[in-house]
């Protein structure tokens, strides 16, 4: 497949990944690229997105077993760490959880109109299950000295984007996981946790967003570099799982093109 660019990065280490429901996820490429740069993996997602999706193709692709976990669900995150540790016969050295869903969104509920069921889930799901994953790793210590921990945010948790909904309130919340349980993890271990905001991406969860296929092409024009595709994260998370980058922690670090870093204005490609 990109053989070519492979460079054993990961050779010998082990990991879990969140979130491949179809070849379009950027867990899917993730979890392709860890494996290509010599990593063992665990995939997991819900038994709905593993039923409707393709994850077990991935699985048969990667060599990998798929374990059933709700992110929501602490003994589903617990039975699930229990699974890799036996199933890698130990402490293992990065999770990368791409795990998002907005009931309002989905259900075309603007931010100043939200249900607060729907709210309450989004943040859960989106947000708190990061939390939930990191006490549960860290209670069970699963994780190798200098492990990476990586969740996927967008640039909506930082500046305004109305169509994003109440998942940017999620976002800034997993930002924040990724800041204060870094600082607990880093001292205990020097585990490293960071969230990598993504360019609009069109996945299935991407495609849920109001106005997402304006943003995809603005944000494309916009940045310098262009957008960054499903597999550009993917090649930027397999450094963030490497010995590379170990000194990296509690950061949001944007792999979107340069679009973060440009105030737009008209006209501004001449
Ligand atoms: N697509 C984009 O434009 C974009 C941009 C920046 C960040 N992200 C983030 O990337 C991550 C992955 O999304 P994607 O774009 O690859 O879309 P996707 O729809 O392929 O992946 C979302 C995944 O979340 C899983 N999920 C939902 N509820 C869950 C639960 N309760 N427990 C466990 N898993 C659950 C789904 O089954 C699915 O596999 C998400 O966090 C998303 O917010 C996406």
């Amino acid at each position: 497949m990109f053989q070519e660019m492979a460079n054993n990065l990961l050779k010998g280490k082990k990991g879990i990944i969140f979130g491949a429901l179809n070849e379009q996820s950027i867990a899917w490429k993730v979890a392709e690229r860890v494996v290509e740069e010599g990593a063992s993996i665990v995939l997991t997602n819900t038994p709905v997105s593993i039923k409707f999706g393709t994850i077990q193709e991935l699985a048969q692709k990667t060599g990998s077993i798929v374990v059933p976990a709700d992110a929501t669900s602490v003994e589903d995150l617990e039975a699930l760490v229990d699974a890799a540790m036996e199933h890698f016969g130990g402490k293992f050295d990065f999770v990368l959880h791409a795990v998002g869903m907005s009931g309002n969104l989905r259900k075309g509920k603007p931010y100043q109109k939200l249900n607060y069921d729907f709210y309450a889930k989004t943040l859960d799901v989106s947000a708190l299950s990061f939390h939930k994953l990191l006490q549960t790793l860290y209670d069970k210590d699963a994780l190798n000295e200098w492990g990476s921990v990586v969740a996927l945010s967008y640039i909506a948790a930082d500046r305004v984007m109305p169509g994003y909904n109440d998942m940017a309130d999620a976002k800034a919340v997993l930002q924040a996981i990724a800041r204060n349980f870094g600082y607990l993890y880093g001292r205990k271990c020097h585990v490293r946790v960071n969230t990598v905001s993504q360019s609009p991406t069109a996945t299935t969860a991407g495609q849920g967003i109001a106005g997402m296929d304006r943003m995809l092409s603005f944000a494309d024009e916009t940045s310098p570099l262009g957008n960054a595709s499903a597999l550009d994260c993917a090649d930027y998370v397999v450094t963030l799982f490497s010995d590379l980058t170990r000194k990296v922690t509690m950061q949001n670090l944007y792999n979107d093109g340069g679009f973060s870093s440009v105030l737009p204005y008209p006209e501004m490609k001449e």
